[in-house]
Formats: structure tokens, sequence, C-alpha cells
């Protein structure tokens, strides 16, 4: 089997075993690539899309676990969707400015599950999507058992998908099993899509009857006053919202959610049956017994000021070391800053000199391109992860490396 080298799609060999056809077609992912080079020691990693360790509420959830533990009997047991866990989600969607109810909640493996999930249920095997053509890599992993046609449209730095294109798409006669967006933090652009952007988007998928995928895991983490509603509070028949504990609590957790249309329910739950056969039953019990305590709320403020913070010194960073080499958009939410070079460079080259040279990973845009598009010229930053000081040695560090110039 050959290991991945610094970012290259390398096809894995299975040697004498004949996989599943879509499974030839399986690279080493830069994600997979990354997790194994920022965890070399010394390594400073502004490239994965973390939350910070000391921000997870261990003291108030191991008060949780003890009370579930001593209290709840079938808290080991397999079980049910926990009720009151669904009755906090819809406290949590309200808060959003989503208004739902539990029967439309259904408990999943975490964010990535519900992309899995609703894949299985909409498309079927080589059918069409429509999503950004740089866009999250796990929903492509989650898609690509269908071997899909995947219409591409572009993402504007300044309000999201181009919602023209998509309406396009549709009025030219293509009929996609669902539209994939990112309506907060996007990653890894960073942007957030503007309300004009989402009023068209369902308008569309009203319109033409096709369903939207909201995947919505940073949007709770939002660092302006005014946050935009979900997609999800302009339609509850063709939004299929998935939301997440993963970044406001803990992505060890493993516990997601999808509001979707009543009716589906019962079939994303055969669906998801198939998988693993229910969401964690001990996991769903901790987590409600942790919002019980309503500590979540001002947990989440919290978490929404630290991010800030670092999001704010990441961006005063890269004012300091590359106005002069790079743009970039300051993020209303999530994680992630976008970086884009001024000059050409080549990305492979560029990101090997920032780990051998530097000590210091990101992700280059092109791991994120669709169609495998080599002339990004985006790179894709983190700053939920590392600290302050953490971040601008990083970036001062980055910026040597883009200076120098030996990968042009
Ligand atoms: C856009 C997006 N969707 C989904 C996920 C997966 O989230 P979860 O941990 O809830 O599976 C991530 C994780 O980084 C993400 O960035």
């Amino acid at each position: 089997m050959k290991k991945a080298t610094v970012f290259e799609r390398t096809r894995i060999s299975t040697e004498k075993i004949a996989v599943a056809k879509w499974a030839c077609g399986i690279e080493w992912s830069a994600i997979q690539e990354m997790m194994w080079i920022g965890s070399r020691p010394g390594v400073l990693s502004l490239a994965l899309g973390l939350p910070e360790i000391e921000f997870f509420p261990a003291k108030e959830y191991a008060k949780a676990v003890e009370r579930v533990l001593e209290n709840d009997p079938l808290a080991m047991q397999y079980g049910v969707p926990f009720e009151p866990l669904k009755s906090h989600v819809v406290t949590l969607m309200g808060q959003r400015g989503v208004e739902c109810n539990e029967r439309q909640i259904f408990l999943t493996t975490g964010a990535q599950q519900g992309m899995a999930l609703l894949s299985h249920l909409l498309l079927d095997h080589g059918g069409a999507v429509i999503c950004e053509e740089t866009i999250y890599t796990g929903f492509q992993q989650a898609i690509q058992p269908f071997n899909p046609r995947i219409l591409c449209v572009s993402t504007s730095l300044d309000d999201g998908m181009d919602s023209e294109a998509v309406e396009s798409i549709l009025a030219s006669g293509a009929r996609p099993a669902f539209i994939y967006v990112i309506p907060d933090g996007h990653n890894p652009m960073g942007v957030s899509l503007s309300g004009d952007k989402r009023e068209q988007l369902v308008r569309v998928a009203q319109h033409y009857a096709i369903p939207l995928i909201e995947d919505d895991p940073y949007g709770f983490l939002n660092y302006e006053a005014e946050a935009l509603r979900p997609l999800r509070s302009l339609d509850d028949e063709m939004v299929f919202y998935i939301g997440s504990f993963s970044k406001i609590l803990a992505p060890g957790l493993r516990v997601g959610w999808i509001v979707a249309p009543e009716a589906m329910i019962p079939k994303i739950a055969i669906v998801k049956e198939a998988v693993d056969i229910n969401t964690a039953t001990f996991t769903q019990r901790t987590i409600s017994a942790y919002l019980d305590t309503g500590h979540s709320f001002g947990h989440i403020s919290f978490l929404r000021e630290q991010y800030k913070l670092r999001r704010d010194a990441m961006i005063n960073a890269l004012q300091a070391h590359l106005a002069d080499a790079a743009r970039w958009r300051i993020p209303t939410s999530g994680f992630f800053v976008w970086v884009e070079l001024l000059n050409r460079v080549n990305m492979r080259e560029l990101l090997k000199s920032a780990v051998e040279i530097e000590n210091v990973a990101f992700i280059p845009g092109q791991a994120f391109c669709v169609n495998g598009a080599a002339d990004s010229k985006g790179i894709r930053l983190n700053f939920s992860y590392c600290s302050i000081d953490r971040i601008e040695e990083g970036i001062a560090r980055l910026a040597r490396v883009i200076k120098n110039g030996t990968h042009h």
C-alpha cells in the first residue's frame, strides 16, 4: 500500500481484492494526509477544522455522565431515538429562528452521517446533484458511491453559492436529486450566503420540487450581532437541515441531527438502521442530560467570543505579514479564512516547503475542488484549533514560505 506523499492524489491499491467499481476510484484524501502531517511533532497546523480541545466543557459533561449512569438503566441498552434530546434540538433550532417539532427531528451520528443518509435516501446511482465546485470533501465522499453527475456552480467570496447559476441549471431542464449548500461559515471558503441568495435557493427548490440539503455545523458560531436564519426557516417541505453538536459541544461525541419533512423520517430511520442501528444511546442521553442544565447557552456564547478573538488574530496577522501577497475576506461564521495568493504558485511545492522548512501546514484550495481543478490560488486556513500566539506564529511562518519564492 503506497503512503500518500505531500498533497498528491494517489489511488489506494487493493492488490488482489476486487473492490466495487466506485471504490476503485478511492484516493488518499488531502484531509487524511493532513491528519498525518499535522500529527508530526513540531508541526503547527492551520490545516484541519478541529475545535479547541480546551473549550470542551469536560467538567459539566462529566457530571451529566455520572447522573445518567446512576439514574438511567436504559442508557447502555439499544434504544429508540431519545425524545428529550429531540426537544433540546427543537429549542436550539428556535434560537436560529427555525420553527420545527420533535416529529421532524432525526438524530444522527454527526452531520457527516446526515449527509450520507440523505444521499442514500435521495440519490440514485448515476443521478445528478448540484453543489459548488469548491466544497467540503466529506460531502464529496458521501456521494461518491453513487457515481453521481455533479452539476457545479461557483462561489462568490462576498455572498456565497451562485444561486443564479442554480436557477439556470434547473431552468435548462436538469433535475438533480438535490442541491447541497453550506449557508454559514462555508467549508472551505469561509463565506456566508446572503439573505437574497437564501431566498432565491428556496424559491427555485420549491418551483422545481428539488430538495435542498442545508449543511449547517457552523451556524451557531456566528461572530456578528445579526445572524441570518437558515434556509429551513423559509420552507419545511423541500429543505433538509443538517445540524451538529460537533462544533458547539464536542466532535468526539458524534451526534448531529436532521430536520426533515416529517413524512421522510420513517424512511431515513430504515436507511440508518442498515448503517449503525441507532445513534449511540449513551451519548444521546448524556448530551441530553448536559443540555438539561442549561449550561450550553452560556457555553455557545463563550465559544463565539473565543473563536471571534482567534479569527481577529488571524486577520491581523495576515494584514501584518501578507497584505502585499494575498487577499482574504473576514468570515462572519465558522472556522476558516480563505486566502487567495496574488501570484500563481505551485501549491504542492508551497505546501512541501511550508511543512519541511517552516513546520507549518495548511490545506491547498484545490484539495476541495470537485473536478480536481489544479489552478486554484486559494488556501484554507483554520483559526479555531490554535491559540492566538500559535496563530500569529503560524501566519509569520507561512508568510516567509510564500515570499521566499522557490515554489513559483
Ligand atoms: C461543512 C461540514 N459538514 C459536516 C461536517 C461533519 O460534522 P460532524 O462532526 O457533525 O459529522 C463538517 C466537519 O468539519 C463540515 O465542515
